[in-house]
């Protein structure tokens, strides 16, 4: 596999500063080292980074740094576009935000395929907000409402050429919601998965029910993994821990079932904030993970072991 690493120095969407340092993170936990020691050809095409804002404004006055993130989609829907097209692009983040962005372009490129883009977000949030219902005012509560198509964006954030079937996206890990999304999800056809269905069923038996519809729909699938998706224990270096998430055995099984699938053909790494790490040990995490996704196993098996 070529894979693709991009840098997105982007902190705009979240309201604690340090994500733009993430980029910076995953290079010094040496990604690129852990997924060519897997026999992966890796280019790091380095850091992208805005230019012009755009000059506009929302009747909600809490929202954060819209003119940012508005750059910020239009040139993460053309990289994640470009870059789709010469191998696997993994998105070092970089907050939340630009997932809106980065699914956009991805869907793009899967409609030349004419393959339905399937997205896996693994999260302790459903990031569901539009401009209208956000009370934080931070935007990288926003991204799966954008890519998913819910209206209230227009004339604010780039126009979205190919919306992602909200059928087709699967939340994992999610045990924070506010009640304006709540509602949004109870009229919507995202699956979401919290912590409780994680513990009454495992985690295997849910990951697998999606990989079985990404697979009979030949679709291609994109993992959106934010840090807060893990247990703070495992995790702390991330500005919004909610306690009670994904232990490292569970994010770790999540990866290995997802590289025996097959299915990935692009990935998010975000909320990474390495002022609020431990020695690195999120970082180090995230890279271990990326490599269990990438085909790091402790021993071989077939295929289908399941
Ligand atoms: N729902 C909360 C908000 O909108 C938290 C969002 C956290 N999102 C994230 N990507 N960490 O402010
Ligand atoms: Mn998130
Ligand atoms: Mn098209
Ligand atoms: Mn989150």
């Amino acid at each position: 596999m070529h894979c693709r690493l991009i840098g997105i120095p982007l902190q705009d969407g979240a309201s604690q500063l340090g994500c733009e340092m993430g980029p910076s993170a995953f290079r010094v936990a040496d990604l690129k080292g852990a997924l060519e020691g897997l026999g992966h050809e890796v280019t790091d095409i380095g850091n992208v980074v805005i230019s012009d804002l755009p000059d506009v404004t929302h009747p909600n006055a809490a929202v954060r740094n819209l003119p940012q993130i508005a750059a910020w989609t239009k040139l993460l829907t053309e990289v994640a576009y470009r870059e789709s097209g010469q191998g696997m692009p993994i998105f070092m983040g970089g907050d939340h935000a630009l997932s809106a962005g980065t699914v956009a372009g991805i869907a793009r490129r899967a409609s030349e395929t004419g393959r339905p883009l399937f997205v896996l977000w693994l999260d302790a949030h459903t990031d569901f907000h539009t401009l209208d219902s956000t009370t934080s005012g931070n935007l990288h509560g926003l991204p799966a409402a954008y890519y998913t198509g819910r209206p209230g964006f227009d004339g604010y954030l780039p126009p979205l050429s190919h919306p992602v079937d909200p059928a087709n996206v699967c939340m994992i890990g999610i045990r924070s919601v506010d009640p304006a999304e709540r509602d949004a999800l109870k009229e919507n056809a995202v699956t979401v998965h919290d912590m409780r269905t994680i513990d009454e069923h495992g985690v295997a038996v849910l990951l697998r029910r999606f990989i079985e519809r990404v697979e009979a729909a030949n679709g291609l699938l994109h993992v959106s993994l934010d840090v807060d998706f893990l247990d703070p224990s495992v995790a702390p270096a991330v500005g919004t821990t909610v306690p009670g998430g994904a232990t490292f055995r569970e994010a770790h099984l999540v990866m290995e079932m997802l590289h025996d699938s097959g299915l990935v053909t692009s990935l998010d790494l975000v909320e990474l904030n390495p002022f609020l790490d431990e020695r690195g040990r999120t970082a180090t995490l995230l890279v271990d993970l990326t490599a269990s996704l990438m085909g790091r196993k402790v021993l071989d098996r077939p295929t289908r072991s399941y």
